[in-house]
């Protein structure tokens, strides 16, 4: 028989045992370290239970602290405990996804679907939207629980007007009631919001601090048990892992994407084990692949913006040196050529983006300029700068 390509794939041992354990949406049984967060939203919102009104919370804490999977795991138990499903409801929206909460009209078509209304993807005036949501919520004796996942993503797409109308159509409810989760990784987020939406969404405060190496640890340890084979992985790289991810802010993502990742990296090149450094290679990679993504992704004027603050490389490069660099390649490239002051936006979004980093730097009488330097490691670099020199024709 022909020998066929892919045999020797079906044939080698694998390291993982169940790799979806290891991914990101994964929602385990058992959450370590976060007992108190989630006694809290569950004292928060057992009201619901016996029909009765709830406050709203307001959830922050930095990426990859567990808010996502808190949330998801307490409205999965609050579904199983639930006997009649018609008086409780939960939506949960991740205010990041696409076609979903980029505007009000959307988001607003997005609630009522999910009430198994129909409604037309344009088309309606907003405040109809809103009349016939009302209504939905109203007309019968029933709690609606609404998390907003991401709050923040969303409020910068289409401002807190949503949000102060949501809060605006619970106090004139009759029969139905409202309580809104807002989830936010921007510990600054209420600071810009109208005042009156900050108070009614933060009734109720929950802070998620950050993970330190030995909760991080456990964590990887019980997603481990079940991802991997058992022997494949020592303690040793679980440590390293949790040590990195707890360097940077306690992030269980960026843990859970190291390990994973290391998994992934020791299989391809064969190896029985995995080991330390597997994980450094882990690491390279994540971070290359990150960067490039969002490279890749920038409009054409934030690209030539980059490319021109990577042409200047000097120690201190300021806005004014990247200017001239900016607009050569405009030029060459037939691109419009901003303002100083448009160029200095897209500088601060690639600053918002972990690109770049600046500082602002006052010079006396002469205002004010942007100090700014790469926040790209040498290695990913050299990656970049070949994206940006194809897409450039140099
Ligand atoms: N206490 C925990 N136990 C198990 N996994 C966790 C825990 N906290 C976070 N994770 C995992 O880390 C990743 C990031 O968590 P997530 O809830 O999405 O963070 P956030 O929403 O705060 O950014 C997810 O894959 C999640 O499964
Ligand atoms: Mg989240």
């Amino acid at each position: 028989m022909e020998k066929n390509i892919f045999s020797e794939y079906l044939n080698k041992p694998s390291l993982f045992k169940n790799k979806d354990v290891l991914s990101v949406s994964f929602i385990p049984e058992k959450i370590p370290h976060r007992d108190n967060e989630i006694k809290q939203i569950v004292n928060v919102l057992s009201p619901v239970l016996k029909g009765h009104a709830t406050s709203n919370i307001f959830i922050y804490g930095k990426t990859g602290t567990g808010k996502t999977i808190c949330m998801k795991f307490v409205l999965d138990e609050l579904k199983k405990i639930i006997q009649d499903d018609n008086k409780i409801k939960s939506i949960y929206i991740n205010c990041k996804m696409k076609k979903v909460a980029d505007t009000e009209y959307r988001l607003l078509a997005y609630l009522l679907r999910s009430f198994g209304e129909n409604v037309p993807d344009t088309g309606l005036p907003t405040d109809v939207l809103y009349r016939k949501f009302f209504k939905l919520l109203d007309n019968e004796k029933q709690n609606i629980i609404i998390v907003l996942d991401e709050i923040d993503a969303l409020v910068k797409k289409i401002g807190d007007e949503f949000l102060y109308n949501l809060t605006r159509v619970d106090s004139e409810l009759k029969k139905g009631k409202l309580t809104i989760v807002g989830i936010s990784n921007d510990l600054s987020f209420t600071d810009n919001i109208d005042s009156r939406v900050k108070s009614s969404l933060g009734e109720e405060e929950l802070i998620f601090p950050p993970y330190n190496a030995l909760e991080l640890r456990d964590i990887l340890l019980e997603r481990s048990k079940e991802g991997f084979v058992e022997g494949c992985i020592d303690e040793s790289v679980i440590n390293k892992c949790s040590a990195l991810a707890a360097q940077e802010h306690g992030d269980a993502r960026r843990a859970l994407d190291l390990l994973r990742v290391a998994g992934e990296i020791a299989e391809r090149t064969n190896s029985k084990k995995i080991t330390e450094k597997h994980v450094d290679l882990a690491e390279e990679k994540i971070d290359l692949d990150r960067v490039t993504e969002i490279v890749k992704n920038q409009p054409r004027q934030s690209q030539a913006v980059l490319f021109s603050i990577i042409k200047t490389n000097n120690e201190k490069i300021m806005t004014g040196d990247v200017f001239d660099n900016y607009r050569e390649i405009c030029k060459n490239n037939g691109l419009k050529i901003l303002t100083q002051r448009r160029v200095s936006d897209l500088i601060a979004e690639l600053d918002m983006l972990g690109i770049v980093t600046t500082k602002v730097i006052s010079k006396g009488r002469y205002g004010r300029t942007r100090e700014i330097s790469l926040a790209i490691e040498n290695k990913v670099l050299d990656r970049v700068k070949k994206i940006l020199k194809e897409n450039f024709g140099e």
